[in-house]
């Protein structure tokens, strides 16, 4: 099973590029950008990542990210997820990017875009990898504060395929961005959300009814309203699943708790996706082996969590006809019959 998900061509659809700054290039940029750190050691990092939900996470994750500072940097933090992805099969990635974790301490919009968008480039022509990049709301902070971050987005049209909502989601519902939504949509933007992943269903509603969403991002606690699963599986809104996420922050106490199979059964479109890797012990194949081994799922029922995926991209027609040739030939050589 490890070498079938190891090889098995992976399309990534819930990751904030944030969130994979492993602890050494946390270390490494503090020592070169003059910033104090609360640990003495790399270890310390990783031992410090113990969290009881998802904003004992977040006060981590964002002091983390006070270490980028420069254009490289942000670079530096991208391609270095993008050769992970190299190793690990990924073939197309939809990137979160939160430009106000860093403009609100002083760092130009310019120069986080400028280096995320050049390694994404570096990493289409020498590794092989398509990718597109969402920018993400900060929910926690107000929708003025998000409409001056729509502003500066729209000179960067080109580079961002669409907006996202993420950050804490107890006291931070779908309609306090209902009008910033509206402005995104008008300029040509497609929206996601973060919705039910500590709250409750009516964000998952919201978020598709006033946000207009084009996938959930996490989206678990659906199947506390079982006629809200049937109206996902029947209109085949897809849900971007974390489950190593998901267990760290104790949405589910165990991973045999996991929802995700169970959604899979009812046919909703779930993905599975790794969130912020470095902070929740593993990338993709981590994510996959973790569903795979607890639910026992065959290879051919693990392989539809990329075929969701490859629907639910936010790519044209025929780059998703060339994801899932890539995937069936995969599949092809192996369950060819030995003879
Ligand atoms: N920002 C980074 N990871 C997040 C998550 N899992 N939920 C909400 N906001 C986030
Ligand atoms: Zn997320």
């Amino acid at each position: 099973m490890k070498g079938f998900v190891s090889g098995l061509p992976k399309v990534e659809l819930h990751l904030h590029i944030e969130g994979t700054l492993e602890p050494e290039l946390m270390f490494a940029l503090a020592q070169k950008n003059g910033i104090a750190l609360p640990y003495d050691s790399v270890e310390a990092v990783r031992a410090a990542y113990e969290f009881d939900d998802l904003q004992s996470f977040l006060d981590l994750y964002y002091q983390g990210a006070q270490v980028l500072r420069t254009e490289q940097d942000f670079y530096d933090l991208t391609y270095a997820y993008l050769l992970r992805c190299k190793e690990e099969h990924v073939i197309h990635t939809e990137i979160f990017f939160d430009p106000q974790t860093h403009t609100d301490t002083g760092i130009a919009f310019d120069t986080v875009i400028s280096g995320i968008h050049r390694a994404l480039s570096d990493g289409e022509a020498k590794l092989g990898i398509s990718s597109q990049l969402i920018m993400c709301f900060l929910r926690h902070l107000s929708e003025d504060a998000a409409i001056e971050t729509l502003q500066q987005a729209l000179l960067h049209k080109d580079k961002i395929i669409a907006v996202g909502l993420d950050s804490s989601e107890q006291g931070h519902p779908p309609e306090k961005f209902q009008r910033v939504f509206e402005m995104a949509r008008d300029a040509g933007f497609l929206t996601v959300a973060h919705a039910g992943e500590e709250g409750p269903p009516e964000n998952i509603i919201n978020a598709i009814e006033l946000l207009k969403v084009s996938r959930i991002d996490h989206g678990v606690r659906c199947t506390d309203d079982s006629h809200l699963v049937e109206q996902l599986a029947a209109t085949n809104m897809p849900l971007t699943v974390c489950p190593l996420s998901n267990t760290k922050l104790k949405v589910f106490s165990d991973m045999s708790e996991h929802n995700i199979v169970e959604l899979l059964d009812k046919g909703v479109q779930v993905t599975i996706n790794s969130d912020d890797p470095a902070y929740f012990g593993g990338y993709m194949n981590a994510n996959f082996m973790a569903i795979a081994t607890t639910f026992d799922l065959p290879k051919q029922r693990l392989a539809q969590f990329t075929r969701n995926a490859i629907d639910a991209s936010f790519i044209d027609e025929v780059a998703k006809a060339k994801l899932h040739e890539r995937l069936n030939h995969y599949l092809d050589v192996q369950f060819k019959p030995v003879i």
